[in-house]
């Protein structure tokens, strides 16, 4: 299956096929130098079976975790890029989750003032998120994402065989970025997660639905000018809750529990029904108060506005803007 990203000069084709990886190089034919990224929980035959592919190739493994999207590892690749001679028209490789898709774009993005960049996303949050729109990032001075830029793949290439080797949680937590684009935009994909009895048998399907949803809107705002906002459903409280609970919560059971504040009574019975299947946080310990006092802190919110997406309906949203002093009225206790 491929779908291609249209964005005029910069357009690339995502490419969606069990066992992909296998065939890695007969889809971007790479002859120059390749630096293939990847992180140390990432399982090893992975990289065995690409590295095979290609005859000049350099792996460049990182500890995995979110602290390794920093400027100490964005150097250091970058050194080693010159150390080895990669010249404009050689490739860097990122073959693992939104940690290695973020940090390889970012690089590949500032050596020479850009090389080409190849995504493998190894979770669901990449492979139906963090690959596609073309924005990369590392975190500094203890800010997410401070540092980085818009730079799109030449090509993203989706194998789900690879999804077989997650953590059953991180798997779970990367399902609600698909819960969410499907509550916002894609009712039946939304039923289709609420309903089935084998995940792992419908998720290429998944995977490709949420991907169309997700080129919808990058195409359309590539920038985040507007549109692109929709992703962001169940953001604004999972950020807070994901800070407040000091890494114990993952991000996306945050995001679960950020959407049911910001969505109509039925949607977010029908929300927390899909939570309990794949065993995500129902509810948290935190006060909607709490909650209001930590992003109006974060987001240094006073006389400021504030856009909130809100599901009325599971499959349609809008779009709220509104001032600091309306915040109250804006959540729902869970
Ligand atoms: N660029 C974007 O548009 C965008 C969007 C959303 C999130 N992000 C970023 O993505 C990051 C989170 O990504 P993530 O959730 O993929 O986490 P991650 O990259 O940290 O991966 C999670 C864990 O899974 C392991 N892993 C990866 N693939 C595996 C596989 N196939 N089998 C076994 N283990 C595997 C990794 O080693 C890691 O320990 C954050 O830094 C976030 O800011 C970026």
């Amino acid at each position: 299956m491929f779908l291609n990203v249209n964005l005029n000069e910069n357009s690339y084709d995502i490419i969606i096929e069990r066992n992909a990886l296998t065939k890695f190089n007969q889809y971007v034919n790479l002859t120059g130098k390749v630096l293939i990224l990847t992180d140390d929980g990432i399982p090893s035959t992975y990289v065995k079976t690409l590295l095979k592919q290609f005859t000049n190739c350099y792996v460049y493994v990182i500890k995995s975790g979110e602290t390794s999207k920093n400027f100490t590892n964005f150097e250091k690749i970058l050194s080693f890029l010159i150390e080895k001679n990669f010249t404009r028209t050689d490739a860097l490789v990122a073959l693992g989750g939104g940690v290695v898709g973020d940090l390889g774009g970012f690089v590949a993005s500032c050596y020479m003032r850009g090389i080409d960049f190849y995504n493998i996303p190894s979770t669901l949050l990449a492979q139906v998120d963090s690959s596609i729109g073309g924005k990369t990032a590392i975190n500094h001075m203890g800010v997410k994402n401070i540092i980085g830029s818009f730079y799109q793949p030449k090509k993203v290439i989706i194998d789900v065989e690879l999804l077989k080797t997650l953590d059953e949680r991180i798997f779970n937590s990367g399902l609600v970025e698909v819960i969410k684009m499907a509550a916002t935009m894609n009712k039946e994909l939304f039923n289709l997660i609420a309903t089935t009895d084998d995940i792992a048998r419908d998720i290429e399907n998944i995977v490709t639905e949420a991907l169309k949803l997700k080129k919808r809107v990058v195409e359309e705002d590539p920038k985040e000018k507007n549109l692109r906002k929709v992703l962001n459903f169940g953001h604004t409280i999972g950020h807070a809750i994901e800070s407040l609970a000091k890494g114990k919560l993952y991000h996306g059971e945050c995001v679960g529990l950020g959407m049911l504040y910001v969505s109509s009574k039925t949607v977010k019975t029908q929300i927390l029904e899909v939570l309990k299947k794949y065993h995500l946080p129902t509810a948290t310990i935190y006060k909607v108060d709490d909650l209001i006092k930590y992003i109006e802190h974060d987001k240094k919110m006073s006389g400021k506005k504030l856009s909130i997406i809100h599901v009325e309906e599971i499959g349609e949203f809008c779009i709220k803007t509104i001032l600091t002093s309306q915040i109250n009225e804006l959540f729902v206790e869970v």
